[in-house]
């Protein structure tokens, strides 16, 4: 289940971000790349000492902790610090590759398991031709390029590439999740009830039956959670 969430972040933090990775250090992507990864991997990345690093991260994160869509789609129990990349000129695309299942956690506390993937788009898509993200699905194959502020999360079990940019620079952040539940399917189901629930809040109130159900999702969600 591939989902764009609009305006994670507001306009001035979008200016704020880009003007600071204006202004910092880049180096090959293939920095934190896997071994099959690495070899399609032809794109930049900020290094982990950059000065802004610190500050980017906490403004993606205390959006992420807000946006109450992002909760329920992901339902994040750790979230790998984000990661900043640039495709454009003579680095400029990554091929198919499936993410790595296992990422060593930066502060040596062990491992993350990525079940969602997610990039964060911090260009217009008019700023580049190219750079599409594109997932392959159990529902067949998708290409996105949302705007800028906007985030797409989607299984990492799934086979994805961005293509090449041919134009201008697009900028991202990207980053990994561990979620609660595991299974994708589970975490689906879990999600349109929560949506669904959502609409027949709006639309009737916390009727009896409303009640019922929201319970019934939080006993799902209670009995296949891992925390
Ligand atoms: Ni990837």
């Amino acid at each position: 289940m591939l989902i764009t969430i609009d305006d994670v972040l507001t306009a001035e933090e979008l200016v704020a971000m880009q003007d600071m990775l204006a202004r910092s250090r880049w180096a090959h992507g293939g920095i934190t790349a896997g071994t099959q990864s690495a070899q399609v991997k032809n794109n930049q990345q900020l290094v982990e000492d950059a000065e802004h690093l610190p500050i980017l991260r906490r403004t993606v994160l205390a959006a992420l902790n807000r946006n109450a869509l992002f909760f329920t789609a992901v339902l994040p129990r750790r979230i790998f610090p984000p990661l900043f990349n640039r495709y454009g000129g003579e680095t400029n695309s990554f091929g198919n590759h499936v993410d790595n299942a296992m990422r060593p956690l930066p502060d040596g506390s062990g491992y993350l398991r990525t079940d969602v993937s997610a990039t964060l788009f911090l260009a217009e898509p008019d700023a580049y031709d190219g750079g599409e993200l594109v997932i392959e699905d159990t529902y067949g194959t998708q290409a996105v390029k949302p705007r800028a502020g906007s985030m797409v999360i989607y299984p990492s079990t799934s086979v994805h590439q961005v293509t090449p940019v041919t134009r201008g620079q697009r900028l991202a952040c990207f980053m990994w999740m561990q979620s609660m539940v595991r299974d994708s399917g589970q975490r689906r189901l879990l999600y349109e009830m929560d949506m669904a629930l959502l609409q027949l809040r709006q639309q009737h109130g916390d009727t009896d039956p409303v009640i019922r159900l929201t319970g019934t999702y939080h006993n799902l969600l209670r009995s296949w959670a891992e925390i």
